[in-house]
């Protein structure tokens, strides 16, 4: 087992293509590693698919640590990634940094946060402090109010522009990788030829160094969101729901619990 650090990641820029996905619990967590995916994210899109959230606004910074907690006791070869919620970094450099050590103290091994050029003397801080930082631009579900809705970003050239001077802030800045989100193919493609970082793609092309999905999208839990960048690997939600009917008719048929699942007392005293 070859465990997977921050310094390992960088350095697969050019030389593997780096393989992310979310998890929220133990089992999950446990299974996405024994399976040997590079980076497991505590995401808060934790928020939007287990909370049951229009947004990720509202996750709160005491709910992203008991889940990187759990995930971590799954976990032994993939690095560990903390997503700093809504408000958990923005407020002060004090709060960042207190914040983002909590996610440390959990077990995680860096922090993700949402923001380009803005957030780029933070990220120094941080880095400073020995936390390291995985940096996200692009279509940040965060700014959903101020972009008015989950919309692609970087579609103009002025934007992409933008994107790009984002990118560069933040490899200036000390972060080790860039998640981008949500943005033209075109503009995936020339982020990461622009940073000697590399760059996990969500839904945003075929060229970064590293994809990430969210593991309730890819394994089809949810039918009502099938976004146009999400590959559906399974259907678990048919596929759950299919075992929990079997189950009950089982129980309604007395065909559960059968004589190999029941207990039976001693014939006689010994
Ligand atoms: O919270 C999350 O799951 C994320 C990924 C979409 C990158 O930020």
């Amino acid at each position: 087992m070859d465990k997977i650090t921050v310094p390992k990641v960088k350095h697969f820029k050019g030389k593997k293509i780096i393989t992310a996905l979310t998890a929220y619990d133990f089992l999950t967590a446990r299974i996405l590693d024994e399976a040997g995916i590079d980076i497991i994210l505590v995401g808060d899109s934790v928020g939007t698919t287990i909370q049951g959230l229009s947004s990720t606004i509202p996750v709160k910074m005491e709910e992203m640590l008991y889940h990187t907690r759990i995930v971590k006791r799954g976990v032994k070869r993939a690095l560990v990634v903390g997503d700093m919620p809504f408000l958990s970094y923005q407020t002060s450099q004090e709060d960042a940094i207190r914040n983002a050590g909590l996610f440390l103290k959990e077990g995680a091994e860096a922090i993700k946060l949402e923001g380009g050029e803005k957030v780029a003397p933070l990220i120094e801080k941080l880095v400073s402090y020995g936390i390291p930082v995985m940096g996200h631009i692009g279509l940040t579900p965060q700014s959903v109010n101020l972009f008015g809705g989950y919309k692609i970003q970087g579609k103009t050239e002025k934007k992409k522009e933008r994107l790009i001077t984002d990118a560069k802030a933040l490899e200036e800045a000390g972060v080790f990788s860039i998640v981008l989100e949500g943005m033209p193919e075109e503009v995936g493609k020339e982020i990461t030829e622009s940073v000697s970082v590399p760059t996990i793609g969500i839904g945003a092309g075929r060229f970064c160094d590293g994809q990430i999905l969210v593991i309730t999208d890819m394994l089809g839990m949810d039918p009502m969101f099938t976004p146009h960048f999400v590959k559906k690997y399974r259907d678990l939600y048919e596929e759950i729901k299919s075992a929990v009917r079997e189950y009950i008719e089982d129980i309604e048929t007395q065909k559960f619990p059968s004589e190999e699942h029941v207990f039976h007392a001693k014939k006689k005293e010994e």
